[in-house]
């Protein structure tokens, strides 16, 4: 199931294992009145999160996760395109690490392409790339397009 994330998802959200943010940065998207941040759940399990801010038309993705027993089963690909499909996004835009091929090949694969470099821009030291999604993003990939049950199961309790 997608649906949108509520402040009390903030639990669910840090047990994906998304380190590069700490607690208070999750708090603050959460009930930012712009926000826009959905959430995949397997059952009660959070497994995958898309949260940005969304401002007329335009926008912002401040982070992507899908929790790392269930990478590459086509969940991220789901999960960016039910987040992109949202009639008021009228385009998006990101920075990616340049050394995270896999983020990048995902968002190239949903219709982003490359649109600049930011210089140190991670730790004062790693290049983000930029890129954007002008316009409407297209048809959900067929290669992702039955994945959604073959996710693993995992415990709830
Ligand atoms: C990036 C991320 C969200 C992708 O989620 P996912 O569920 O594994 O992605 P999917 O299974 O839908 O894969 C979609 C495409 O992404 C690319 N991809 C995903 N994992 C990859 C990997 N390990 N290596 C190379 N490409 C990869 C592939 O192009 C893949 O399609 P393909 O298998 O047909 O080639 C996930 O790896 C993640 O949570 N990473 C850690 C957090 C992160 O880096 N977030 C992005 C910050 S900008």
């Amino acid at each position: 199931m997608i649906r949108r994330l509520l402040a009390s998802d903030l639990e669910a959200i840090t047990g994906i294992g998304f380190e590069a943010w700490p607690r208070r940065d999750f708090q603050f998207f959460l009930n930012h009145g712009s926000s826009y941040n959905i959430g995949l759940w397997d059952g009660k399990v959070l497994v995958g999160f898309a949260m940005g801010l969304l401002v007329r038309g335009e926008l912002d993705i401040v982070a992507v996760a899908v929790k790392e027993s269930f990478r590459q089963k086509g969940l991220g690909c789901r999960l960016m395109h039910a987040y992109l499909l949202d009639e008021r996004v009228e385009s998006a835009s990101l920075e990616v690490k340049e050394e995270n091929v896999a983020a990048i090949r995902l968002y190239l694969k949903l219709g982003f392409s490359i649109a600049g470099r930011r210089k140190k821009y991670y730790e004062g030291v790693k290049d983000a790339l930029v890129m954007s999604l002008s316009g409407r993003v297209g048809k959900l990939p067929e290669w992702c397009a039955d994945t959604i049950t073959s996710a693993p199961c995992e415990s709830t309790t």
